[in-house]
């Protein structure tokens, strides 16, 4: 029996029965169970099937035309490309037919980690940052990520909230606007870096897999970059899951990946708090209900960290 998505997302029966048949041929069984996972905002196919012979796969799939199949086609090369060590499912394949191409994930089974204080993952999490951060990229890494430009260097929000201030805009932001619109313009300038990036770190974007345990999925946006970029995007997320901004705050300035560029650190946190500010405030695209709602949340937990940091 298949589970509705709880998001706008195409569903397995949506795709086109060539392309359902070849990717039962590659999987070597009929599925016979789909679930679409809740959590991310995108409107592909992204589902975990289940095969006759007991075995499980995971799907992202789109038309040629859409933008996410060149985003889900650059995945599959990231994900071919990390080297061992950094918490990633691996490539299974990809399969194109009917014009709709299919990336198979190897399956991970388990909830998304819980980030808030009365769990381990948050710190789990953290050490994996740590691991990822502290060596520079290996070169089939590097070579893959080249094809695309870094949407982490691009954040930016401040510069239009600056030039026509919301009434409803934080008084928070209000007061620090100019500092933050600055700081923001210095980010371009510092996202340069030879570090493996993820670039969107949230807790959909991650499972606790019952085996591997915390596990990073969702690599369309990764990047190189400075150590500080993923470390900084968990810090909102995790006063989203319940910690105190000033915890977060600490935990920020002593992590081995932000400790030792406090200045890029905050440059980029700038920029992508912008970015939330800035996007929750534009009408709800079709396919991502809950993202705008969720963008003011992260927006408002992103000022508080920035509280900590701004002179
Ligand atoms: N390999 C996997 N095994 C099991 N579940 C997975 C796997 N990869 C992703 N998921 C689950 O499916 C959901 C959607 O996957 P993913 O985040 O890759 O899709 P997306 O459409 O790119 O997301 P977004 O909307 O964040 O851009 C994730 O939130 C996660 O719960
Ligand atoms: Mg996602």
């Amino acid at each position: 029996m298949s589970v509705p998505p709880t998001t706008g997302r195409l569903q397995w029966t949506d795709v086109p029965t060539i392309l359902r048949a070849r990717l039962e041929d590659a999987l070597g069984s009929p599925v016979t169970d789909t679930v679409t996972p809740s959590g991310g905002f995108g409107h592909q196919l992204a589902a975990a099937l289940t095969l006759a012979d007991g075995t499980r796969a995971f799907v992202k799939a789109a038309p040629d035309g859409d933008p996410l199949t060149d985003a889900n086609v650059y995945e599959a090369a990231v994900l071919d490309a990390l080297p061992p060590g950094v918490p990633a499912p691996e490539l299974l394949g990809i399969h194109r037919a009917a014009d709709w191409t299919a990336v198979v994930i190897a399956h991970l089974d388990g909830p998304h980690p819980d980030l808030s204080p009365a769990s381990g993952d948050a710190e789990q999490t953290w050490v994996l940052l740590d691991r990822i951060a502290s060596r520079p990229a290996p070169v089939p890494y590097t070579v893959a990520v080249s094809t695309r430009p870094s949407t982490t260097a691009a954040l930016h929000g401040w510069d239009e909230l600056l030039a026509d201030p919301p009434a409803d805009l934080a008084p928070a932001a209000r007061d620090h606007l100019p500092q933050l619109a600055e700081l923001e313009v210095a980010w371009p300038a510092l996202a340069h870096g030879d570090r493996i990036v993820h670039g969107d770190l949230r807790a959909d974007n991650m499972v606790r897999d019952h085996h591997l345990g915390v596990t990073f999925v969702d690599w369309a946006h990764a990047t190189t970059g400075p150590a500080c970029i993923d470390a900084a995007s968990l810090a909102p997320q995790l006063i989203l899951a319940g910690h105190t901004p000033a915890d977060i705050a600490r935990l920020l300035r002593d992590h081995p990946a932000t400790a030792s560029s406090p200045d890029t650190t905050t440059a980029f946190l700038a920029a992508l708090t912008g970015h939330w500010h800035c996007n929750a405030r534009q009408p709800e695209p079709p396919g991502a209900p809950g993202l705008r709602v969720y963008q003011h949340r992260a927006a408002a937990a992103g000022l508080a960290l920035l509280g900590y940091r701004l002179g």
